[in-house]
C-alpha cells in the first residue's frame, strides 16, 4: 500500500489549479482536460466527464466493485482499501504493458479525491447535475462550488419517511419537482395503523420522492431489509462512470427509457446492448461492466445485495456470476 502524503506535494499550475499526486500517479487539469500520468503512460479526459466521474466515486465511497472513469482509469473498491488503476481493465493497455495499479487506504485516496473535486470544480459547474441544468466546466480556475460537490448522499437506516430517518423531499426543504417530472402525482399514501403502532408503520410515494431528486445517476438507499438495499435514482444523459460490479445488480425501470451498453468487465469487449422501458427488469451479472444512456430524465430502481461476503464468494466460484437458475 502507498500512503505517502499527496496533498503536501501539490503545486498550482498556470491555470490556477493544484496538481495532485497519489503514489506514482499525477493528476492535473487545464481549461478543457484532466491529464493523468503514471510511470508507464498518460491519459487525457475531457474535464467535464472527469469531474462527473470523480463526483460519483467520491459520493458513493467507491461503490461496489469497479468504478471506471472511462476505458482506461478508475478504482476498485476492496472495502477498506482501494486500487487506483490505469489500463488494468483494458486489454490493449495490458498487452502493451502500459497498465499500472496502486493500492491505497480508502481514507487516504478519498481525502485526495475530495480535495481534487473541490479544487477543480468552478463556481458555475455542478458535476452531479444534468447537462441542461448546469453551467460549463471549462476554463481557468474561477471560484468553487463546494455545496454542490459535498451533497450528502441519502442512506436510510430503515426507510425514507420513517420517524427519525431520512426526510421526504418537499419544496420547503429545498427539493422542488424537476422540470421533466412536472406530471408526477404528489399524493401520499394513507396510513391506517392499529392503535399503538402509529410510529411503526410508514409509507411514502416513491415516484413523488424521485421527481424531486436534484441530481442524476446517484443511487441513494431509500429502504433497507438486512442486506437488501433499494437504491432508486433518476437518470439523464450518460452514466458518468462505467460500473464493473463485484456482485449481481438488479434494475427495475420505473419510468422512461435507459439504453445500457454492457461489456466484459476485464477486457471491455462488447457483450450486449439492453434497452429498458417502463416496467422492464434486468439483472446485471457480476462479470460485466455497464454504462447507461438516458435520453430524458428517467427513474430507475437499483436493487443491491449489500452483503460483504458476496465478492469473495463470486471470486472463488462459490457463488455464480449470474442471478438465478431457471
Ligand atoms: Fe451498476
Amino acid at each position: 500500500m502507498t500512503d505517502t502524503a499527496s496533498l503536501d506535494a501539490m503545486r498550482v499550475n498556470e491555470h490556477g489549479y493544484p496538481v495532485f499526486r497519489l503514489g506514482e500517479f499525477t493528476f492535473g487539469r487545464d481549461e478543457y482536460f484532466a491529464h493523468i500520468e503514471w510511470p508507464t503512460g498518460n491519459h487525457t479526459m475531457s474535464i467535464d466527464a472527469f469531474l462527473r466521474a470523480l463526483q460519483r466515486d467520491v459520493a458513493w465511497n467507491f461503490f461496489y466493485g469497479t468504478v471506471n472513469f472511462d476505458d482506461v482509469v478508475g478504482t476498485v473498491n476492496h472495502y477498506g482499501n482501494v486500487d487506483l488503476f490505469a489500463g488494468s481493465f483494458n486489454e490493449s493497455y495490458r498487452k502493451a504493458e502500459l497498465d499500472h495499479l496502486e493500492n491505497f487506504p480508502s481514507d487516504f485516496i478519498m481525502d485526495t479525491f475530495k480535495a481534487m473535486l473541490d479544487a477543480w470544480t468552478n463556481a458555475d459547474f455542478d458535476p452531479f447535475a444534468a447537462p441542461e441544468e448546469t453551467g460549463s466546466a471549462w476554463g481557468d480556475k474561477a471560484g468553487s462550488n463546494t455545496d454542490a460537490v459535498t451533497r450528502r448522499r441519502v442512506t436510510a437506516q430503515r426507510m425514507v419517511g420513517v420517524p427519525g430517518g431520512e426526510e421526504l423531499r418537499t419544496d420547503e426543504n429545498g427539493f422542488p419537482i424537476n422540470r421533466q417530472f412536472a406530471d408526477v402525482a404528489q399524493t401520499q399514501p394513507e396510513i391506517h395503523a392499529e392503535p399503538g403502532f402509529e410510529n411503526e408503520v410508514a409509507a411514502f410515494n416513491l415516484f413523488a420522492y424521485l421527481s424531486r431528486s436534484n441530481v442524476t445517476w446517484n443511487p441513494s438507499v431509500v429502504s433497507v431489509c438486512k442486506d437488501s438495499l433499494y437504491c432508486p435514482t433518476t437518470e439523464e444523459y450518460i452514466l458518468p462512470i462505467i460500473h464493473g460490479n463485484d456482485r449481481v445488480e438488479w434494475f427495475v425501470q420505473l419510468s422512461d427509457q435507459i439504453e445500457w451498453v454492457v461489456e466484459d468487465k476485464n477486457t471491455g469487449a462488447m457483450r450486449a446492448r439492453v434497452t429498458m422501458k417502463p416496467g422492464d427488469v434486468a439483472a446485471m451479472p457480476a462479470d460485466i461492466r455497464h454504462q447507461g444512456y438516458a435520453p430524458k430524465r428517467s427513474m430507475l430502481l437499483v436493487w443491491e445485495n449489500g452483503s460483504p461476503a458476496i465478492p469473495e464468494l463470486i471470486a472463488t466460484g462459490k457463488a455464480p456470476t449470474y442471478p438465478i437458475d431457471f
